[in-house]
């Protein structure tokens, strides 16, 4: 595995960049991004010289993930967004290890914390089946325990590398459709 900075990337790696965010979301049955040229817009958002991109390189030069960190408090807070791994490449390792590395370039910034929003939009958590209208949404957390095997969600994912939950968002995207925050100190 390559990382690279993708601020400074060229025009294919940003290409291939946002093919990954298409190719995982629409395998998600995820509907944020559904075209090449939404994608790409994102991508470009992402690449802003202020902000931190980094993506990982295939053997033969393939970008196969990428992630994004952005300010939210000033120097101190920033929130990562995206973290996206191509479908083929998923389940080994390169997402754990992409995130280790935007962990380090946070660090490089003095960085001291990281916040991310991990959506539900597939109804793969039992917070989606919460009626916020009657549960408050502390009461509702204690839910957030009881996910389903499968699809399954990256909650997970980032709890076992040291992010905590720090809130939900009720119906963010929608009703059943909650956004988990979490949050890392670095
Ligand atoms: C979530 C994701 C970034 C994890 O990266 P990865 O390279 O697949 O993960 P690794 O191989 O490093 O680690 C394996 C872990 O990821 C989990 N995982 C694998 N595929 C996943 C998927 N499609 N969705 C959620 N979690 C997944 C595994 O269950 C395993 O969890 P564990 O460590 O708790 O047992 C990656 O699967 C992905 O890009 N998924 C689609 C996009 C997405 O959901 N991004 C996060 C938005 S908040």
């Amino acid at each position: 595995m390559t990382f690279i900075d993708l601020t400074n990337a060229d025009a294919s790696e940003r290409q291939g960049a946002a093919q990954v965010l298409l190719e995982a979301f629409t395998a998600l049955g995820n509907p944020t991004w559904t075209t090449s040229e939404a994608a790409e817009a994102e991508v470009t958002d992402c690449v802003r010289k202020e902000r931190i991109a980094r993506a990982v390189l295939s053997a033969d030069g393939r970008v196969i993930a990428w992630g994004g960190l952005r300010s939210m408090y000033g120097n101190r807070t920033w929130e990562l967004h995206p973290l996206v791994v191509s479908p083929d490449w998923q389940s080994t390792g390169v997402g754990s290890a992409l995130l280790t590395d935007l962990e380090d370039a946070a660090r490089a910034y003095d960085i001291a914390a990281i916040v991310l929003g991990s959506d539900d939009e597939t109804r793969s958590t039992t917070l989606s089946t919460v009626d916020f209208g009657t549960t408050s949404p502390l009461d509702a957390l204690s839910a957030i325990a009881q996910i389903p095997g499968r699809p399954i969600h990256p909650f997970r994912f980032y709890q076992r590398r040291g992010y905590q939950i720090v809130g939900i968002i009720p119906d963010a995207s929608g009703p059943g459709r909650p956004d988990i925050w979490m949050w890392k100190k670095l």
